[in-house]
């Protein structure tokens, strides 16, 4: 594929074509920093959404302790650029990851988690023999009922087995308050993550009332971390959408203070109606699970559905002249689930081509 120039104007792309406004991203990561140091938290920002690690090192030199990641092949990627102060926060389990763990931390400095000991046996076994050691955190179910110990007792008794296991290297707990993102009322949404959050910082202190050091209280995504970062007790935020923001987050999760980075350039394809007109971008570039993709670059357009390819669109007598070959500016609904669909991303400042990233650990699912 030929890539376009740098000083390319975004007009220029070919499309579809995910664009990153470099201002504006640049300016929520300065926002998540800030927000962190007020509470004197750290941020490790989950990089499921960019999957750069051009993204990632960005993140670090403005301030981030490292990034958080979904999977064993996002940690290795992002590794491999210098971002070493990884949180791996998801179960590892078989053979051939638990090698590559190994491997891993002779390069990094990983941080898996865990929420049984059949799960940390394997790795710690591997590690011992290796002759190192991998930090780990127990994930308590904060009521997502996701994956998770429950907290208090059990999560005690891991813990403790943890903390004996060679090759382990026990470095504190873990909760995800994903079943509170949506929560409408923000008096309610606070006291909700203040209680759920809580019983995860209650862990951590009956598990430190055995004599068991726990320094890291991890918790926090995007659609929380307003409420979630002032929660006594914790030590860092993962949030990481937050870099890009969207109107999930916006409209479903009543996120503020943080501006819309991620745009798609789309091409008008086929105009078969007065009223309709056709893109070159569906499904398979944009998702629409969560929230539509919305058109911001023109007046009277709005999204009416996406099938595999191709985008429809409903459009008021005000846009009646759009013509076949014109370029439309599109905002994701949901950053994440779009992303994962590109291979790369077109990063302007001033509608001039900056920078192109590649997402390398799209696809690294293993
Ligand atoms: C473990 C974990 N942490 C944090 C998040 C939040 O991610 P984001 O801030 O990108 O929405 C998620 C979202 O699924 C998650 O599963």
């Amino acid at each position: 594929m030929n890539l376009p120039p740098l000083r390319s104007t975004p007009q220029d792309l070919d499309t579809p074509a995910l664009c990153v406004d470099l201002d504006r991203m640049e300016a929520n990561i300065d926002h998540m920093v800030a927000a962190c140091r007020q509470q004197k938290i750290d941020w490790r920002p989950h990089s499921k959404c960019h999957k750069s690690p051009a993204i990632a090192q960005k993140l670090v030199a403005a301030g981030a302790i490292g990034v958080t990641c979904a999977k064993v092949g996002e940690a290795e990627v992002m590794a491999a650029a210098g971002v070493t102060d990884l949180l791996i926060a998801n179960q590892i389990v078989g053979a051939q990851k638990v090698a590559r763990l190994v491997e891993l931390r002779r390069k990094a400095d990983p941080i898996v988690c865990f929420d049984h000991l059949d799960q940390a046996r394997p790795v710690g076994e591997a590690m011992h023999d290796a002759g190192l050691a991998i930090r780990a955190l127990i994930e308590v179910d904060i009521g997502m009922q996701r994956a998770g110990t429950q907290p208090g007792e059990p999560s005690v008794q891991l813990a403790a087995a943890l903390a004996q296991l060679p090759g382990i290297q026990f470095a504190g707990v873990m909760g995800y308050e994903g079943h509170l993102l949506r929560i409408v009322d923000p008096v309610e949404k606070e006291e909700r993550i203040r209680t759920d959050i809580g019983t995860l910082v209650k862990t951590k202190e009956v598990v430190e009332s055995h004599n068991i050091e726990c320094p890291i209280v991890s918790c926090g995504g995007t659609g929380s971390y307003a409420y979630s970062a002032s929660q006594p007790g914790i030590t860092e935020i993962q949030a990481g959408g937050a870099i890009f923001m969207d109107d999930y987050y916006r409209n479903q999760c009543n996120v503020e203070g943080l501006d819309f980075a991620l745009t798609l350039v789309a091409t008008v394809v086929s105009r078969p109606a007065p009223d309709r007109a056709i893109i070159d971008s569906g499904r398979k570039t944009m998702n629409a699970e969560l929230e539509m993709p919305r058109v911001i670059s023109h007046n009277g357009i709005q999204v009416q559905g996406l099938s595999a390819e191709h985008g429809t669109l409903q459009l008021e007598p005000e846009a009646a002249d759009l013509a076949i070959g014109d370029r439309l500016v599109l905002m994701p609904g949901y950053s994440d689930f779009t992303c994962v669909l590109h291979d790369r991303f077109f990063a302007f400042r001033d509608h001039s081509l900056e920078e192109i990233w590649p997402l390398e650990g799209r696809g690294r699912l293993q």
